[in-house]
């Protein structure tokens, strides 16, 4: 990542600006019994985010900030420059003049968690496939139903790649890509609004059970989203994974289970035509939703109302990790902005242990707000949230 290693310069001054680049703030690691770390704040094309200076083998060292890291990576490289130039750096080692970037591919289709809780509306059907891998069911599907809007959720970078690739190729346009965690996904979706999800081949994590899509939270969730008459559709290969799933699914107050071996689908994907050559059973679990369900999404204005009181917070806060049945907290680092008064970062991890968040919590003259945006609203975010408020409230 971007960084520049040199041994002199001058003392940045706050507020300046150079090449589109504003410096806003400086904030120094408070109590660090290491060399000290400082975050400096900066806004280039309207975004705001933090570079990180720190001492290294006798010089210092200006790089990213891993948790506010915006992208294009070039947006970091010219703060960087920026930085350089204003404080006439005499640079030891830079990496931040390579214009080589990665080609992007077609990102029209590959949208954001912020965007599916924010912005996305639709009047169309939804289907869901949760862990497409190489694509080829989905994309049958979403040719065969044009009126559909489909969602393809994946966590492995080169099957998002390769989809969104085949989605060009093909001039697909009812896929909406999303590179997130699938049991936490069901969290954004309104009650009774989905059609179908399918859940082909799952990993079966027979030695990770906690990492398993089906849990008893998942087939909730999903029975919640699924409108009356829509399924919930498991295929695996495993004999291990389909007990459990019926463990699961056996001990439900509602939903029909339809249960099939070897059925034919009208398309097979790779791992299928792999188990097919070697004669393995395939298993089909299809949960039918008989009810309509009409708890709503979980709402949460990630405010502080109150005032903070920073110099008091700073020294009762510990790094010590709070840890509740589900969801965590962990303060990893307080650092002082320079020349203001009752102003600081909190820099922590909070929320799910499957998917934690890395954020920082801004203090400006006793005011608290999430730095960049708000949290997503899991119910880990939300319940972390409101014991993280009444930390700065020290109740
Ligand atoms: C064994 S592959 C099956 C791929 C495809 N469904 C098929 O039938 O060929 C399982 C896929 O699920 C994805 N996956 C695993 N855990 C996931 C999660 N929590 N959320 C979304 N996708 C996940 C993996 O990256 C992998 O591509």
């Amino acid at each position: 990542m971007p960084h520049i290693v040199f041994n002199q310069n001058n003392h940045l001054n706050i507020p300046s600006n150079i090449d589109g680049v504003s410096f806003d703030f400086i904030a120094k690691s408070y109590n660090s019994k290491k060399s000290s770390e400082y975050k400096i704040a900066v806004t280039k094309n309207n975004h705001q985010f933090l570079l990180t200076k720190k001492n290294k083998n006798d010089a210092n060292m200006i790089k990213y900030d891993k948790t506010t890291r915006i992208s294009p990576v070039s947006c970091i490289k010219d703060a960087i420059n920026a930085y350089a130039k204003l404080t006439n750096a005499n640079i030891l080692f830079t990496n931040t003049n390579n214009i080589n970037q990665k080609i992007n591919i077609d990102e029209k289709y590959l949208k954001n968690i912020e965007y599916i809780v924010n912005e996305f509306e639709t009047n169309k059907e939804i289907q869901i496939e949760i862990g497409f891998g190489s694509g080829k069911h989905i994309l049958y599907q979403a040719k065969q139903n044009k009126d559909v809007q489909f969602f393809g959720l994946e966590i492995h970078t080169p099957s998002i790649e390769q989809l969104l690739k085949q989605i060009k190729i093909q001039n697909i346009t009812n896929i909406i890509v999303i590179n997130y965690d699938a049991r936490l996904f069901m969290e954004f979706m309104k009650s009774n609004s989905v059609d179908n999800i399918f859940v082909h081949f799952p990993v079966p994590w027979d030695k990770k059970p906690h990492r398993r899509i089906y849990s008893s939270e998942f087939i909730n969730e999903a029975l919640r989203v699924l409108k009356k008459d829509a399924t919930l559709e498991l295929r695996t290969d495993s004999r291990k994974y389909f007990d459990y799933c019926m463990s699961l699914l056996s001990n439900l107050n509602s939903g029909k289970i339809i249960i099939d071996i070897n059925k034919d689908l009208e398309i097979i994907s790779k791992y299928e035509k792999r188990w097919r050559k070697q004669e393995k059973t395939i298993y089909d679990i299809v949960l039918k939703c008989q009810e309509e369900d009409d708890v709503p999404i979980q709402k949460c204005s990630f405010n502080f109302e109150n005032e903070v009181d920073f110099d008091n917070i700073k020294k009762i806060i510990t790094n010590k990790a709070i840890v509740k049945e589900d969801y965590f907290i962990h303060i990893e680092n307080i650092f002082d902005i320079e020349n203001e008064v009752n102003s600081g970062l909190i820099q922590l991890t909070f929320g799910n242990f499957n998917r934690p968040l890395n954020k920082y919590i801004i203090i400006n003259n006793g005011k608290a707000s999430y730095f960049q945006d708000k949290p997503i609203p899991t119910s880990s975010n939300i319940k972390a949230h409101k014991y993280l408020t009444k930390i700065l409230n020290n109740d």
